[in-house]
């Protein structure tokens, strides 16, 4: 009811919210709303969302047989509910737009489900992971990841390499997920948990944590920060406090180490494991066509990451639905293609698993390794294939 609410607070227009989809049909330009970090410690999110679906339309505005994608681009500025649900609110009542994409925080993405339900519009998720994300909305499609899916073969891979692990990681749903599953999993490997602690998720400063986790003397630091310039700040803390000399290695999932932070971390980086999805340094035929068109797009010292790779899936899911539509979508249809969508993605084969509207994908094992002159994340090995959200049924 506070929903409904909030929605009639936005005047006469927003009871247009209860039309069927078919009233936006007519459309021959398709508006899609990205609401995304582009200030902040984050902004490399909304950077990497934006250039990759520009990109991706870029190439194939062809296939849209004359329809037209616009992109809406509003800043969240970072983890903040209530202005996600505003820009939310704004773009569907006073925009109109068709789809919603993008979220990179859980709490934005919590707030944004309900207005996406209400207003009966596909909400496609580049980022934000936390299992439960999904359950929120029957609208909710997510092309990104969840945490679960990346620390569970990370969990039972460091069990076979250490028998100690200590936790890290940022007090909020995902890094709550992040902790819950590598425990479950290097415990169930043997492991022993040396000890845990959780940050506050606007901390800058990691030493006071850090020196806990290396007091505990562990093998493994395991720790989740959200991407962006808070990952330099971990490995920083990390070096600078000697933990690499007291034999303790830093693990995580992959957004410990996101492509365009690389340089900024410099060589303490290197040897640095994790797992996850997606690398600039993949070998498959559909990641050298991605990284090469973005190198020629946006120069050879920039590469797509995690969020790119998602964004680009995104774009090419919501492309084939406007496609299959001949350019007039409804939500019931552009819902059902969202929710069967298989491809060959830059990151291996992916496909939505329908029932949970969530991704289905491989976790590599990776390490940090200098590739031509630059750190690089090098696949090593295939942990898991096709595998869905360790936190579904
Ligand atoms: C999230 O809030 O769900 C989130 C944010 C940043 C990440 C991963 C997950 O790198």
């Amino acid at each position: 009811m506070r929903r409904r609410n909030l929605l009639k607070a936005f005047g006469a227009a927003a009871t247009g919210l209860a039309m069927p989809s078919i009233a936006r049909a007519q459309a021959a330009t398709i508006k899609v709303g990205l609401i995304n970090s582009f200030t902040g410690p984050a902004a490399a999110f909304g950077e990497m969302n934006d250039k990759a679906v520009r990109l991706y339309l870029k190439l194939n505005e062809r296939e849209l047989g004359g329809a037209r994608i616009e992109l809406l681009n509003r800043d969240d500025g970072g983890p903040n509910p209530d202005r996600a649900r505003q820009l939310a609110q704004e773009l569907v009542v006073r925009d109109r737009v068709n789809i919603l994409m993008g979220a990179t925080f859980t709490p934005n993405a919590l707030a944004i489900a309900p207005i996406a339900t209400e207003a009966r519009i596909p909400f496609v998720i580049t980022n934000a992971a936390t299992s439960i994300i999904t359950q929120r909305s029957d609208f909710i499609v997510r092309f990104s990841m969840t945490l679960l899916q990346s620390v569970t073969p990370l969990g039972t891979w460091a069990a076979r390499q250490g028998r100690t692990a200590y936790t890290m990681i940022s007090d909020y749903a995902p890094g709550i997920d992040a902790e819950q599953g590598f425990t479950r999993a290097f415990t169930a490997g043997g492991g022993t948990i040396a000890g845990s602690v959780r940050m506050p998720i606007q901390t800058a400063d990691f030493a006071p944590f850090m020196q806990r986790a290396k007091d505990a003397n562990p093998n493994f630091v395991m720790v989740f920060v959200p991407a962006g310039t808070t990952s330099s700040g971990v490995m920083r803390a990390f070096t600078q406090l000697g933990l690499p000399q007291a034999n303790i290695k830093l693990i995580g999932p992959g957004d410990l180490v996101p492509e365009e932070e690389l340089v900024n971390m410099g060589d303490v980086a290197l040897g640095v494991n994790t797992v996850f999805h997606y690398s600039a340094a993949g070998d498959r035929p559909a990641n050298r066509a991605f990284v090469e068109a973005w190198h020629r797009e946006y120069g050879a010292n920039s590469d797509p990451n995690f969020t790119a790779c998602a964004s680009w899936d995104s774009a090419a899911a919501i492309v084939r639905a406007v496609k299959e539509q001949n350019g007039q979508i409804t939500t019931d249809r552009t819902m059902e293609i969202l929710k069967n969508y298989s491809a060959e993605s830059p990151r291996g084969p992916i496909r939505i698993d329908p029932a949970t509207r969530d991704i289905v994908q491989n976790e590599y094992l990776r390490e940090v390794r200098r590739v031509n002159g630059r750190l690089m994340n090098v696949e090593i090995e295939t942990l898991a294939t096709a595998l869905r959200d360790p936190g579904k049924p």
